[in-house]
């Protein structure tokens, strides 16, 4: 066991029946929070938490094309409310604001520096099975799923990663009673542009989504979802 692994989960029906039940509670409570308690601070160690979360999410080959960072400051926060549509009550708001970036094009095209880093330094990976990944890797972007053609495809590649870290976030969130709301309802370039120029965001990096997290100041209405038999099909 490394790094806090655990072997095996080991649980009687009765623990996996309460289990799953705290599970799907949180799943029900969770709800896009348009507006949230400005007076209410997350505690700092219940954010690393969600922050650790997100950190241990899977992502495509193992290479975590991504970056979180926590936007505390009210100016820069005031500034992105203009180019942020999707978070007028969330931005001036929530007790913590991520922005959640990806990996460039440059950084995650085949045979880049950073796919380098990740083999040998992360992965830790011996010379013969780097080499084998770095083809199977090409083979990946040139001919399985044709990302070579416009680089807007290699970074959203590198955002579609990004959802899996916001997705396990906004759950782990919500087991510990905490709001959150994703957020893509911004004018891409011009936030980015603005984030650069407050040296926030580097030239390794663009901006995938956002999220907002704290707590809620009104209910939500009823949940809205299709039903399983629309939505799951078995053959
Ligand atoms: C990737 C993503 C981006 C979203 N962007 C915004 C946003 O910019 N602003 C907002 O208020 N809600 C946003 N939402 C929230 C959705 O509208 C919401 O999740 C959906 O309507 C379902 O409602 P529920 O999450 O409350 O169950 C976003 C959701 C996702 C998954």
């Amino acid at each position: 066991m490394t790094n806090h692994g655990m072997t095996t989960i080991a649980l009687n029906e009765q623990e996996k029946h309460t289990r799953k039940e705290q599970i799907l509670e949180a799943f029900r409570f969770r709800h896009a929070t348009k507006v949230f308690d400005a007076d209410r601070k997350i505690p700092a160690e219940d954010f690393d938490f969600i922050l650790e979360t997100g950190r241990l999410s899977p992502s495509s080959f193992g290479y975590e094309p991504w970056k979180f960072v926590v936007l505390q400051n009210p100016a820069i926060r005031e500034e992105l409310k203009a180019v942020t549509w999707g978070a007028q009550g969330t931005l001036p708001t929530a007790s913590h604001f991520l922005l959640i970036l990806a990996r460039s094009s440059e950084q995650v095209r085949h045979g880049s520096a950073y796919l380098d880093y990740m083999n040998r330094e992360v992965l830790k990976l011996p010379e013969k099975a780097e080499e084998g990944r770095k083809a199977m890797f090409r083979d990946f972007q040139v001919r399985d799923f044709g990302l070579m053609e416009h680089p807007r495809q290699l970074e959203d590649w590198a955002a579609k990663q990004t959802y899996i870290a916001l997705g396990n976030m906004m759950t782990s969130a919500a087991q510990i009673g905490i709001d959150s709301c994703p957020i893509e309802g911004f004018h891409k370039e011009k936030a980015e542009a603005l984030l650069r120029e407050h040296g926030i965001l580097g030239d390794e990096f663009s901006l995938s989504v956002m999220a907002a997290f704290g707590y809620r100041v009104q209910e939500p209405r009823e949940k809205i979802r299709r039903c399983a038999d629309e939505v799951v099909k078995w053959v």
